[in-house]
């Protein structure tokens, strides 16, 4: 069993939790993500790593309440535990691939988009960890659904917090101040935006057209998180992806955002999903039980 440590309600429906995952936490790296059960009966629900302590054993995840099984999952109190907790899953970050060196040479911006906040987080606080600045615009509908301005203050060279109604600090969602910044004259050499798939998508767009490198973290819906039956499914450059194995990193000018929406939209019912086996084919995979 993984215990939960602690428990904070964040907004009216983020939450945010320490939870006890000795083996999970010695090998976490940015980028990466858990998938957990509460009990025998539970769904299996991916959840965003957003903070990790090797030393203490713990992992910090953060979740919104999105159906019935996050809503479970937020009725959990400290003390309580998880039947399973499974990660680290998918790839790590490219960024702790790349030469220290060159990655300080490199003026790198971050997009957060609302919950996509929290697995921004240990990707900029393991830049700063290495020596390497990195911009962070944090965008979020209000300010009362604004999350981790603080933790993400302590880690960021520069942090850029926008409301899209204009209720604190910017005005406009996060494609307004990546234009105002260019506008500023910053120069970026690349971008990692993570948010929902819409603010990703309208990311991309821009940096396509302003030429800058962008990487985008996907989070479809996910059943096994291995790579066996096929619900992550996406189109990266033509090519068909699991994002659970391939990523959930992407280059975001190759993504097929209107795919991918479409699809997690028909994954959800019986017959969208007969049809998505039906039009995949060979790529569908199924293994999930749920579309035969
Ligand atoms: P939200 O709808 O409140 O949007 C957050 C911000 O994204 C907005 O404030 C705005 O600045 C920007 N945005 C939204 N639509 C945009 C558009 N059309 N153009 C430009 N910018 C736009 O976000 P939320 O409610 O926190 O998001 C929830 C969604 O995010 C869920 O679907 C969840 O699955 C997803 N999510 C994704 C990840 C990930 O790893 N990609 C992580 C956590 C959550
Ligand atoms: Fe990726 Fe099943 S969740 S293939």
């Amino acid at each position: 069993m993984f215990k939960i440590l602690e428990r904070e309600q964040l907004t009216d429906n983020i939450f945010k939790m320490v939870v006890e995952a000795k083996r999970v936490a010695k090998s976490c790296l940015p980028g990466q993500f858990v998938i957990v059960r509460m009990d025998e009966e539970g769904e299996r629900i991916p959840l965003t790593i957003c903070d990790y302590d090797t030393e203490k054993g713990t992992i910090t995840i953060v979740f919104q309440i999105v159906g019935a099984g996050t809503m479970k999952l937020a009725k959990l109190q400290a003390g309580d535990a998880f039947l399973d907790f499974v990660g680290p899953l998918g790839r790590p970050s490219e960024l702790c691939e790349e030469n220290l060196d060159s990655l300080k040479q490199k003026k790198i911006l971050f997009v957060a988009g609302g919950v996509g906040t929290a697995p921004v987080y240990p990707q900029v606080k393991w830049l700063h960890q290495h020596g390497i600045d990195a911009d962070v615009i944090v965008g979020a509908k209000s300010k009362d659904i604004l999350i981790m301005e603080k933790e993400m203050e302590a880690v960021a060279a520069n942090l850029y917090v926008t409301t899209d109604d204009g209720s604190y600090g910017r005005s406009g969602m996060v494609t307004t101040t990546i234009q105002d910044l260019v506008n500023e004259g910053k120069k970026y050499d690349l971008c990692i935006a993570i948010g929902p798939m819409i603010m990703m998508k309208f990311v991309c767009k821009l940096t396509k057209e302003l030429e800058l490198p962008t990487v985008v973290s996907l989070n479809p819906i996910m059943v096994d998180g291995t790579g066996m039956c096929g619900a992550c499914r996406v189109l990266v450059g033509g090519e068909v992806k699991f994002a659970c194995v391939d990523g959930p990193e992407f280059d975001g000018h190759l993504v097929d955002f209107d795919n991918a929406m479409k699809r997690q939209q028909q994954y959800k019912t019986a017959e969208g999903r007969a049809m998505l086996k039906e039009q995949e084919g060979d790529t569908h995979h199924g293994g999930c039980g749920n579309c035969n």
